[in-house]
């Protein structure tokens, strides 16, 4: 099959174009690299010894996606391309619904205008908003999120389930990604984020990178076993192997189905800690600091959907999480610069 990846030169794209070539796919990326670069995708390539076609191009510009549609024979499309970071979505909300939003609406039409049915979206456990219960069931009502990003999410499955409903041919795979951690163990790419990661993970390899001096823990007062938060935290090389499993699902499928990728168990901030010290031998200080505003206590996927439909289960657990993170930071102590 061949593949177009909307964003597929950032953390998840780039582990998702190894799975996909792994698997004998082929991929084409648009990718406008306003938070990536080029060299992750020439390290997909050193990896799997294959070609990736890449453009350097906004998805929000219908002129430049028509002809990456009119130059590639796609078969189906993932669309990784947003912007997602919680804080600056809250300060600049319109940048973030006009890129997240029109992103999909510009590949929406030009999947349309090219007879292309088949779109696997990435979403996230955040449209859950706070949870009443976990573990979170696909079937549970949606809540509201707390910032702009999240709400982006929740539009575009939105939007999406209305588009298939009005072209009943076409396949709409959303992916409820719960937190993705870790690198592909090469350790050749893995998530660089721009400035201060806003993440926990990329936070804790900073600092034992030597980049940042210690990690701020958002709170120890919640209802939690430690008092820290509890989040479903799973190998991007897992979630990535999950969309080869929707893709190849898609093939045989129409409807809008909405997936949680997740691995189906919390950990909480202190025991991410303390295994990352642990597998990777190392100490990582830290201070106890007032919870984060928008943050949730507990937040873990039910995963029992994905095994069933897409014979999906996530395989990796949290050592290797933290040591392919360790290993992807300790050799990339600057990312890809
Ligand atoms: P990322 O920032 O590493 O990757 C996104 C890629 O899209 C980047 O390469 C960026 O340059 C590109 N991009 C953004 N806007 C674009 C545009 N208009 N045109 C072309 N390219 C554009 O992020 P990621 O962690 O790989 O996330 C991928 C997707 O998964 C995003 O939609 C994100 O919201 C979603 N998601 C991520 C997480 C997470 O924790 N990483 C969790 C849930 C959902
Ligand atoms: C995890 C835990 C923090 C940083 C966010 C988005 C979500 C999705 C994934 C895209 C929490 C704690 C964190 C730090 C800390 N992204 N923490 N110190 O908040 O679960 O989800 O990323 O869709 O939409 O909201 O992930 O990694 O930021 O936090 O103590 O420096 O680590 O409080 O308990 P989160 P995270």
């Amino acid at each position: 099959m061949n593949v177009l990846l909307a964003g597929g030169a950032g953390y998840i794209g780039s582990h998702t174009c190894v799975e996909l070539l792994e698997a004998g796919h082929s991929v084409v990326v648009a990718d406008n690299y306003s938070n990536s670069c080029p060299e992750a995708l020439r390290r997909v390539e050193e990896i799997t010894g294959k070609t990736v076609r890449a453009y350097e191009a906004d998805v929000c510009d219908s002129e430049a996606v028509e002809r990456i549609f009119s130059e590639n024979d796609i078969d189906a499309v993932i669309h990784f391309a947003g912007l997602k970071a919680v804080g600056e979505s809250v300060e600049k909300p319109l940048l973030y619904y006009r890129n997240n939003i029109d992103s999909t609406l510009t590949l929406l039409e030009a999947m349309a205008r090219h007879n292309v049915t088949r779109f696997i979206f990435s979403s996230s456990a955040t449209v859950y908003g706070t949870p009443k219960e976990v573990p979170l069931v696909e079937t549970m009502p949606t809540g509201t999120p707390t910032n702009p990003y999240g709400r982006t999410k929740l539009m575009m499955e939105q939007i999406l389930t209305d588009t298939q409903y009005a072209n009943p041919a076409m396949s709409i795979v959303i992916l409820r990604y719960f937190n993705p951690i870790g690198a592909h163990k090469s350790g050749r790419i893995g998530e660089d984020p721009n400035g201060i990661p806003n993440n926990l993970m990329p936070f804790i390899t900073q600092v034992a990178a030597g980049r940042l001096e210690r990690l701020g823990i958002f709170g120890d007062d919640y209802p939690t076993r430690d008092g820290t938060g509890v989040r479903d935290y799973i190998h991007v090389v897992d979630l990535a192997k999950g969309h080869v499993k929707a893709i190849e699902y898609s093939e045989a499928h129409t409807g809008t189905e909405i997936i949680n990728l997740g691995t189906g168990t919390g950990y909480s901030v202190l025991e991410i800690v303390k295994t990352f010290e642990r597998v990777n031998h190392l100490t990582i200080p830290y201070v106890i600091k007032p919870r984060r505003a928008g943050d949730i206590a507990e937040c873990f996927a039910n995963a029992e959907k994905a095994e069933k439909v897409l014979g999906w289960k996530a395989e990796l657990g949290l050592e290797e999480m933290c040591f392919d993170s360790w290993n992807w930071q300790s050799h990339n102590v600057n990312g890809y610069k």
